[in-house]
Order: C-alpha cells, then sequence, then structure tokens
C-alpha cells in the first residue's frame, strides 16, 4: 500500500475547565474495528521502538503523553511525523515498515489494532518487507 494512504487523523476534543477530553471510534473516526490496544511507555532516552512491518494488520497511534517520531516507509519512500498531541493519530496502514524513536522522558504511546497479536503477521526483516511489498 503507497504511503499516502497513511495519514494523521484529528479526533474530537471536548474541553471544559475540567479537562480535556478525546475519544476514538472504531470504523468512523479510524477506518477499521478495534480489537487490541496496546502501548509503550518507561521507553529509555535514545531507544527505537517497531521496525517491522505487518502483512495484514491496520493500526492507530497515538501519543498519549509526551512526544516521538514514527518514520513510515513504503518500500520506496520514508515520512517522518512527529506525534505530541492527544487528539491526533497516525493511521498506518498494512505493508508499510515502521520505526518509533526520539520518544521524550514520559512518552506514552498507545496503539489501536484491527487485530489480535498474532507474530505470523510481522515482517522483521527488511529484505522480506521489500521482497513482498514488490509482488503487490
Ligand atoms: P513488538 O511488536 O516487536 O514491539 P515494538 O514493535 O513495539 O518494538 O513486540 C515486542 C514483544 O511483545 C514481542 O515479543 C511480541 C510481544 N507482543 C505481544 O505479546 N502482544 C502484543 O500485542 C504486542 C504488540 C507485542
Amino acid at each position: 500500500m503507497p504511503l499516502n494512504d497513511c495519514r494523521l487523523i484529528e479526533l474530537p476534543k471536548i474541553t471544559d475547565p475540567r479537562g480535556s477530553l478525546t475519544f476514538v471510534e472504531g470504523e468512523f473516526h479510524i477506518p477499521f474495528s478495534i480489537k487490541r490496544v496496546y502501548y509503550l511507555y518507561d521507553v529509555p532516552g535514545g531507544s527505537d521502538r517497531g521496525a517491522h512491518a505487518h502483512k495484514n494488520l491496520h493500526q492507530f497511534v497515538i501519543a498519549m503523553s509526551g512526544s516521538f517520531d514514527i518514520v513510515l516507509d513504503d518500500g520506496s519512500r520514508q515520512r517522518r511525523y512527529h506525534m505530541n498531541r492527544s487528539y491526533y493519530g497516525l493511521y498506518i496502514c498494512p505493508m508499510m515498515w515502521r520505526t518509533l524513536d526520539n520518544f521524550s522522558s514520559g512518552g506514552v504511546c498507545m496503539v489501536l489494532a484491527s487485530e489480535c497479536y498474532d507474530e505470523s503477521d510481522y515482517l522483521r526483516e527488511y529484505s522480506d518487507f521489500l521482497s513482498v511489498a514488490s509482488k503487490k
């Protein structure tokens, strides 16, 4: 899938003097229904996460606290996104190599995913990713 299928999505933000509230509804705000939620936290400075692709998984990534970068790579082009607002998320379509880096201290990355965890959906070697991507 091309890089342009991935995009930042602005979520509703309800602000009042008590604070802000944001919500995400599967198949409405994001183009898939949500089967799994996981989050990355306590990430040491300088650590990279990700560095893999998924064959079929759709994901939506939100910086719940602090900030980090996501680099997407479709096999021919790369784009870097700086994530630092809880009312924005990045939709990542299948067959996109992703790396997360530049985590701030206290950075929390929440991921909404279209499927339960399945190791067989991962492409963990960049050469395997390129070979599958070239056949699409
Ligand atoms: P991985 O997806 O490689 O982490 P990241 O891309 O964020 O660096 O997962 C790290 C480990 O956690 C790996 O052993 C698989 C396991 N894991 C689960 O058991 N369930 C999950 O939902 C996820 C995302 C990972």
